[in-house]
């Protein structure tokens, strides 16, 4: 039994909040958001999902762990600190995981590779 598989069909787990409009599972469908299989190392907007932002959609940066982060804390800032305009925004609204609970959804994201 895999692990992934677990923590992927789980109910809570600090991803929970995010399934309401991500899949994380490999070719897994585009909901509200994009799916982030792989996520991490990822250039940001670079998925097929055809609903990005303006501004993910011309992303120049790559998904790391601090930025990711920054974002699953405070998207709406995040997209200006990303892109160094102050008027960038996200239509994915802040999901308030910040600190140990940012750590932990990234920590669950590295896993979907
Ligand atoms: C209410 C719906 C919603 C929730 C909840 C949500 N997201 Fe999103 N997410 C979106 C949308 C919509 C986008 C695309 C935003 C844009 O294009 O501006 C997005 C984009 C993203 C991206 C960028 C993907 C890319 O291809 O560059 C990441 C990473 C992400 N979300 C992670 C998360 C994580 C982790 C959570 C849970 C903590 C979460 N999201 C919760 C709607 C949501």
């Amino acid at each position: 039994m895999a692990a992934g598989l677990i923590s992927s069909t789980a109910v809570a787990g600090p991803e929970g909040k995010c399934k309401a409009c991500h899949t994380f599972d490999q070719g897994g469908k585009h909901k509200t958001g994009p799916n982030l299989f792989g996520i991490v190392g990822k250039k940001a907007g670079s998925t097929d999902f055809k609903k990005y932002g303006k501004s993910l959609k011309h992303a120049d940066w790559v998904w790391d762990e601090e930025n990711l982060k920054a974002w699953v804390c405070d998207s709406k800032e995040a997209i200006r600190e990303l892109t160094g305009d102050d008027h960038a925004k996200t239509k994915m609204g802040k999901q308030k995981k910040c600190g140990d609970d940012a750590e932990a959804v990234v920590a669950f994201l590295k896993t979907l590779k």
